[in-house]
């Protein structure tokens, strides 16, 4: 349940009769009714609460003030059609309490600064509620200074906490400072929102609240991150202390400091980390909780468990999700190697073409056979042989000459083609056999499960891991309880899984597209994907309601704006890759690739000796029966 604009109603009806004692008021209404409207017209407000101390009653209230507060939620609810309704501390703290989240947009109006308008905000709303939520207005008599009033109130930097004061020069004229700190007990900082006057209504600030308020002040932040080579790298000094991080995160977090005018200190987390059952949480998301740090710069895949326990900021890229495999390392015998580069029909018409070619000779040999004598007995060839010879043409060899200038012309025919056609053949084998094909074993992730030899990992303690263990997808739910359940000892970053990757032959990892990418040069083995799991988005992590998330993601919306997020993901990834991509890419024939030619040969071979020792034995057998045959003559 995100928005509730009806509660404001509710509380409405709650407290429908005025309790107010006798000037709540100190400035005329229509100075009340029309700064608030522009005040709420600038920031959109769905609902007005106009808190007050005075929890009696009828008799302390004065006819007149009844009658100016009638006329302020008069304007406002009747003309205006904005909720409006009013409440004293004690029952917006009892009667709402947290719920005050369901209210969307609200602006809280306090109509005065006595002492016990200060005394009941300051220890009965501003110690509970989240100051940042709602819009806060208060009207300041001159001579209120603000030190004295906001002693010991916390107003965070992302809070719009506007104070109003009569100008001291123009009469009529109303200014509104807007003040904030930089952490809890840090100096009030105030600075000029607007100025607001009947005739012109509010003039409000030219710049949005962040640009106004761009400036930490040196302000530390603890800052975690993972060693998580190449895109987050810890550099300490001699003392162990860490000093700087390296990679991409440690140059965005650099140019938010700049930025920010703020200084970091860091702690190391070991695992990305997840939330338990229980609600206790691990690795850095349990720092973040735990307030150990408020800032996590490393890569965390924004997932919507992970909102329970964190906020992110602004996504600074996607990429995919998936698992990668070791290239399988021998490519496997290609049979049809030598038969592919031609097609079927290629092949038939060759064939065809030898047949034809054949049968031409022996026609124009015996069509001559009967006008040339001579023709006549040695010189004509039979079909067969004419076959064979024409298929040796086919092969570069030579053939016998012919003294028939009809049977040169074939010949010259035959050498022709066959040229055209081995020109064609040879180019087309090199092709295809210094191209390495190779068969992955399965491309999908129900193809690693349905293996059965692979095994499956993904970062530890990590969002992978709890991808996994949440998800309602069978395939990845079966994955999880039969092959992710049974490794003991998971990878702590994506360089060691890759790592694993190429050592073990049989290990899938599950990694981040870009990462596998920047990875592969630093592993001795050639990485596969399968197919992608999910499209995911990468941000960092703040603590949950963090005031420091809106100037942080400002910052980063302006990093991309003016392209030095992309530069940097650019510089940064493809560094890496230059570093690694010097080795050859020359690939040699193996001796895999002819394995068909080899034993085609020795088929041959063998072939032939049989065939010989074949008519050995029959010329013999007939040699001895001649002879007994002449011996009994
Ligand atoms: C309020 O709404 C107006 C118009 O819809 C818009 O231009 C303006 O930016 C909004 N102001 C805020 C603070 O969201
Ligand atoms: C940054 O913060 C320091 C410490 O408060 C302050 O002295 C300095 O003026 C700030 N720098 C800028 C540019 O505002
Ligand atoms: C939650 O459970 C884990 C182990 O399962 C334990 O270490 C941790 O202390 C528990 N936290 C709480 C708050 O109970
Ligand atoms: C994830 O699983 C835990 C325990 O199995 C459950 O309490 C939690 O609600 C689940 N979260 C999501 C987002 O499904």
């Amino acid at each position: 349940m995100f928005c509730k604009p009806d509660l404001c109603l509710i509380i409405g009806l709650i407290v429908f009769v005025f309790d107010l004692t006798w000037s709540q008021l100190i400035r005329p209404v229509y100075v009340y009714e029309g700064l608030i409207k522009s005040i709420r017209d600038y920031f959109n407000n769905t609902c007005i609460v106009f808190l007050h101390s005075n929890s009696n009653l009828i008799e302390t209230q004065g006819l007149m003030e009844n009658e100016h507060l009638l006329t302020l939620q008069r304007y406002l609810s009747m003309t205006h059609h904005i909720r409006t309704t009013f409440m004293d501390f004690h029952m917006f703290s009892t009667r709402i309490g947290q719920s005050y989240f369901h209210i969307k947009r609200p602006l809280f109006i306090l109509l005065n600064d006595y002492e016990d308008t200060r005394d009941g905000f300051a220890h009965q709303i501003a110690t509970w509620i989240a100051m940042a939520y709602p819009t806060w207005v208060i009207f300041f008599n001159n001579e209120t200074k603000f030190e004295d009033f906001f002693f010991e109130i916390y107003i965070p930097f992302d809070c719009k906490f506007m104070v109003v004061q009569s100008s001291p020069n123009v009469i009529g004229r109303e200014i509104i400072t807007e003040v904030y700190q930089v952490n809890k007990g840090r100096e009030l900082r105030s600075s000029q929102f607007g100025i607001w006057d009947v005739r012109n209504g509010l003039k409000g600030p030219k710049h949005g609240l962040f640009l106004r308020r761009n400036n930490l002040f040196g302000q530390n932040i603890r800052v975690t991150s993972i060693q998580d080579p190449p895109i987050s790298l810890f550099h300490r000094n001699e003392r162990n202390e860490i000093t700087k991080i390296s990679g991409f995160f440690g140059e965005v977090i650099l140019l938010l400091q700049e930025a920010l005018n703020c200084t970091f200190t860091y702690k190391e987390a070991k695992s990305w980390g997840m939330c338990l059952p229980n609600g206790s949480c691990t690795g850095a998301i349990g720092m973040l909780m735990n307030n150990d740090v408020d800032f996590a710069a490393t890569e965390f895949m924004m997932t919507s468990d992970r909102l329970d326990a964190i906020s992110f900021t602004t996504p600074i890229y996607t990429t995919k999700c998936r698992a990668y495999i070791k290239k399988p390392a021998s490519s496997d015998v290609k049979w049809d190697a030598y038969t592919a580069p031609f097609s079927t029909n290629i092949w038939r018409a060759i064939a065809f073409f030898i047949v034809l070619t054949s049968g031409t000779i022996v026609l124009i040999q015996r069509l001559f056979a009967v006008t040339s004598p001579y023709l006549r007995n040695d010189n004509r060839l039979r079909f067969t042989e004419i076959l064979f010879f024409v298929t040796g043409a086919f092969c570069n060899q030579g053939m016998k000459q012919s003294i028939l200038d009809p049977v040169r012309i074939v010949h010259f025919i035959i050498h022709l083609s066959a040229v055209v056609i081995v020109a064609a053949y040879s180019a087309a084998l090199i092709s295809f056999l210094t191209v390495k094909t190779f068969i992955m074993p399965f491309t999908t992730m129900d193809g690693l499960l349905k293996d059965k030899t692979y095994r499956f990992g993904v970062i530890g303690d990590s969002a992978d891991f709890s991808f996994f263990q949440n998800t309602s997808d069978k395939i990845m739910n079966v994955l999880f309880d039969k092959l992710l359940r049974k490794e003991t000892d998971l990878p702590s970053n994506y360089l060691d899984g890759l790592e694993r990757v190429c050592k073990d032959d049989k290990y899938a990892f599950m990694t981040l597209d870009n990462m596998a990418t920047l990875l592969q040069q630093k592993v001795d083995c050639k990485l596969e994907p399968l197919d992608v799991i999910t499209q995911t988005t990468i941000a960092m992590a703040l603590q949950p309601n963090s005031p420091y998330r809106g100037i942080i993601n400002a910052n980063i919306l302006l990093l991309r704006d003016n392209g030095i997020l992309q530069r940097l993901l650019e510089t940064q990834w493809s560094v890496q890759l230059s570093g690694g991509s010097e080795k050859s890419s020359w690939k040699s024939v193996e001796i895999g690739d002819i394995v068909p030619l080899l034993l085609f040969i020795i088929a041959a071979v063998f072939i032939s000796c049989l065939i010989c020792v074949m008519e050995r034995v029959i010329f013999m057998s007939l040699f001895n029966r001649k002879k007994r045959i002449s011996r009994v003559n």
